[in-house]
């Protein structure tokens, strides 16, 4: 059976552990040796391109960077017929949309693995890398209380899959109408042995976490909604004396880019509890195991 990542939940809990082994081997196969693998991209990137590209060559590969006008997905040509013909010259497709509809389109048609590198509804390889990233630093996960404030979105949907597959209790701190519905809380809550709850003020979010997460407030897409959006989240962004709040020592993440004076202080992101290097860094590793899972490694 062909494998996809387009969301962490297309893992089972043993296979998300998994991935975070490979991800820490240094002495992976190369299952892509000889094969190409498309890399699509409708929207920018940093980490994206350059983990995955170098996770492709560390495991044997050829990566193809694409450019989403290049291919037209629905506008050039059917989403269907770019898969099944990039499926017979490459080992590996994976793309980032605006619409998360595209990558399952891709999956169901495709005869390779299928990975999602963001969508509008997730963005399952940053969990990884997000994950993995607290493991290193505060230990196994199963217990500790991880925080994320802001706006519920691709990022924030993904890590708390992520989170609470691995045991640990998620705290949201989001406006109201930024905000998860009760029917996500719900089915978050079912996937693992973690929990997940969410409260509308920043302070009742990171007490007690010993992780504060945040991403933009304005995610890709959302521009003409900046103006409105920085209303909105006033009181929402991580600042030194919301990091007392949290647990003594308690770690900084965010997926990156950050917007310094919006959703983190310049103080916390460059100060000592901040990892965002380490966690953008971890990116490749994180690729790296993934890739290795869906061709096929165990
Ligand atoms: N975090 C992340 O996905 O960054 P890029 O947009 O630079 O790929
Ligand atoms: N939520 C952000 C993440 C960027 C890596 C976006 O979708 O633009």
């Amino acid at each position: 059976m062909t494998r996809h990542f387009l969301d962490i939940t297309d893992l089972s809990g043993d296979e998300l552990r998994l991935v975070l082994d490979l991800a820490q081997r240094s002495d992976l196969p190369r299952p892509l040796e000889g094969r190409g693998v498309a890399l699509i991209f409708e929207k920018p990137s940093n980490r994206t391109r350059h983990s995955m590209e170098m996770a492709v060559v560390q495991l044997g590969g050829h990566p193809v960077y694409t450019r989403g006008e290049e291919v037209g997905f629905d506008v050039c040509e059917p989403v269907e017929d770019v898969t099944r013909v990039m499926a017979g010259y490459h080992g590996l497709l994976a793309a980032r949309v605006f619409r998360h509809e595209i990558v399952v389109r891709m999956a169901a048609c495709s005869t390779v693995p299928v990975v999602n590198m963001l969508s509008d509804w997730s963005h399952p390889l940053q969990a990884l890398a997000d994950v993995l990233t607290m493991q290193q630093v505060h230990g196994d996960l199963a217990g500790h209380t991880v925080a994320y404030v802001g706006d519920w979105n691709n990022v924030s949907r993904s890590l708390a899959e992520a989170c609470v597959m691995l045991g640990a209790h998620v705290v949201l701190g989001c406006p109201p109408g930024y905000d998860a519905a009760d029917a996500e809380l719900e089915r978050i809550a079912g996937l693992g042995s973690g929990s997940v709850r969410q409260v509308h003020r920043a302070v009742e979010a990171v007490a007690g976490a010993t992780a504060v997460h945040t991403d933009t407030w304005t995610s890709m897409g959302q521009e003409a909604e900046k103006a409105e959006r920085v209303k909105v989240f006033e009181g929402f962004g991580v600042t030194e004396s919301l990091m007392a709040a949290a647990a003594p020592g308690a770690g900084f993440y965010h997926c990156m880019p950050a917007y310094r004076g919006y959703e983190v202080a310049a103080a916390v992101i460059d100060g000592p509890q901040s990892h965002v290097i380490a966690q953008a860094h971890n990116r490749l590793h994180a690729a790296r195991g993934v890739l290795a899972f869906v061709m096929g490694v165990r």
